[in-house]
């Protein structure tokens, strides 16, 4: 159908146009942005185990583990101190997000991404020649705000890049490499804690530059998405953008679409006024409670503390470590899962089936420790116990790196109209972040006091969003990002916060009926 967007299996529009060698390679370079919150996660829980480490910044914590004789299992590494200097990161990320959402409207996604990387750079630089606490916490904060800001940025570039149809695939490129951070994260740490003489602590963190040079260089070679150019006023070199990314000339229908949109956007002076509007309620909603239950699910417990994890239930040092390392490989080889299924089989399904298969994996290891442990902490767990309760964790966590690793980024950047998508992103960033600080300070802590119960606890959790999914998303796979309204107009709850006269296709205002028939 030439000149026009085709109806792609009743789910949406599908405008001309292939999966173009430029639009793929911008993409890779834009999800390298995840590289550098996927090594932080990574690598600052194997650090703050290195006693070099700890001697040298947290003496008093270094000594009160020595002096620990205590032989409940569930308490041994219960120190809120350190775990201040693991999640300071996050409040830092958490607040440059909203400063990012304006410079990613203002000046195009690309110049955040590039600030991000740079920032970053900063961070790794002083953390890797810190000589005292303030360097190590300053650049703590460096890499925060580095992190907000390539987080903000990142989904929504690639979600606009992406032809509608792909969009899942290229935008879980960013889940990738968070994942891919995490495991170059654990084997670096490996390595640098045999490292004699105790600087292996540097190593690790100095590494940080690896990732932010990549996110920095490659950003400066990025062009912006149509959709922020026209957004920006440049018409003309929009529409040339986007015969080069969708490889066709025969672009008219997506960009006066990309044009109506904009047209749109520009009525919306005050973008954090409007998000709180009625007919944006759903996408509000979205976007505030899928970072929550994301962090909630639990799965930052053992990105953060898996080596603590598996010493608590016995294993070695090294053997903690390595364990570590195993569930890296899963969660970067499970990510893969969603980028070959997720235009396919959609969203929906896959955080059902995710959702489910982290349920009772949680419950089977939540009763594994229990039955060993009981409520006393009192006991001792066999090797090959502890491997079967490694097995369930890997099981766990491929559960998460299909489901609701990936879809936690793809979704929220995907639902919300131009006008106010950067807005709505920076909510995104920072309720994961607050969740993500609350998670790393509190683990130990609950761990100490609700013992097993606290698997239990995050499986309750899961079950609550498996059923808010089945419930309140609908499927957005295939569907155009500027026709997103559609979506939620035709939902059972949602359709009702939306009016007829807020539905915009193609230039005009068509009421529901109208664009259900079109759809
Ligand atoms: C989450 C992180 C998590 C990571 C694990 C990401 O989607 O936002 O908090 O550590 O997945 O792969």
């Amino acid at each position: 159908m030439a000149g026009g967007a085709v109806v792609a299996g009743g789910e949406g529009k599908e405008y001309p146009g292939k999966l173009t060698l430029f639009v793929l390679l911008t993409c890779v370079v834009a999800a390298t942005g995840g590289l550098i919150f996927g090594y932080d996660i990574g690598i600052s829980g194997g650090v703050t185990s290195m006693d070099s480490f700890l001697r040298k910044f947290f003496p008093e914590v270094l000594s009160k583990e020595k002096a620990n004789k205590s032989t409940n299992q569930y308490c041994t590494f219960d120190s809120p101190l350190l775990t201040i200097f693991t999640s300071s990161l996050y409040l830092a990320a958490l607040v440059s997000s909203f400063f990012a959402s304006v410079v990613t409207r203002v000046f195009g996604r690309k110049w955040s991404m590039l600030g991000g990387g740079l920032i970053f750079l900063i961070g790794s630089a002083l953390n890797g020649a810190a000589i005292n606490v303030s360097m190590l916490i300053f650049g703590r904060i460096f890499l925060g705000i580095g992190i907000g800001f390539a987080n903000q940025s990142v989904p929504l570039y690639l979600s606009e890049m992406a032809p509608a149809r792909l969009r899942g695939m290229l935008n879980i490129g960013f889940q990738l490499m968070i994942t891919i951070g995490i495991f170059a994260a654990n084997v670096i740490n490996y390595g640098t804690a045999k490292i004699e003489g105790g600087w292996g602590w540097r190593v690790s963190l100095a590494l940080a530059a690896v990732p932010a040079s990549i996110i920095t260089i490659g950003s400066l070679f990025l062009p912006d998405t149509p959709n922020s150019l026209i957004e920006r006023g440049h018409p003309e070199a929009a529409k040339e953008m986007l015969r080069r990314v969708r490889g066709t000339d025969d672009v008219y229908e997506e960009f006066s679409d990309l044009v109506a949109a904009s047209e749109e956007s520009k009525m919306v002076k005050h973008p954090w006024k409007n998000i709180l509007k009625r007919k944006y309620r759903p996408q509000l909603t979205m976007t505030i409670l899928i970072p929550f239950f994301q962090q909630l699910t639990g799965i930052n417990v053992i990105m953060f503390y898996a080596p603590v994890l598996f010493k608590t239930i016995g294993f070695g040092d090294d053997a903690s470590l390595m364990s570590a390392v195993i569930t890296g490989v899963v969660n970067v080889v499970a990510t893969f899962v969603s980028i070959f299924t997720v235009d396919k089989l959609g969203r929906r399904k896959l955080f059902l089936q995710g959702g489910t298969q982290m349920l009772i994996s949680q419950a089977i290891v939540g009763t594994l420790i229990a039955i060993k442990f009981g409520t006393s902490g009192q006991g001792q767990i066999p090797k090959g116990y502890g491997y079967v309760v490694l097995f369930f964790i890997c099981v766990y966590v491929a559960g998460f790196a299909w489901s609701w690793g990936p879809l936690g980024w793809l979704v929220p950047s995907e639902i919300f109209p131009l006008e106010i998508r950067s807005a709505g992103q920076s909510i995104n960033v920072s309720v994961n972040m607050f969740f993500t600080f609350i998670i790393a300070q509190v683990f130990l802590t609950m761990l100490c006091h609700m013992k097993f119960g606290l698997f239990y606890f995050f499986a309750g959790w899961v079950l609550i969003m498996t059923i808010f999914i089945a419930l309140f998303l609908p499927e957005t796979k295939n569907v155009p990002i500027e026709e997103m309204i559609s979506v939620w107009k035709a939902h059972w709850f949602w359709g009702k916060f939306i009016a007829d006269e807020d539905i915009h296709v193609r230039g005009d205002h068509v009421g529901s009926a109208d664009l259900h028939a079109k759809a």
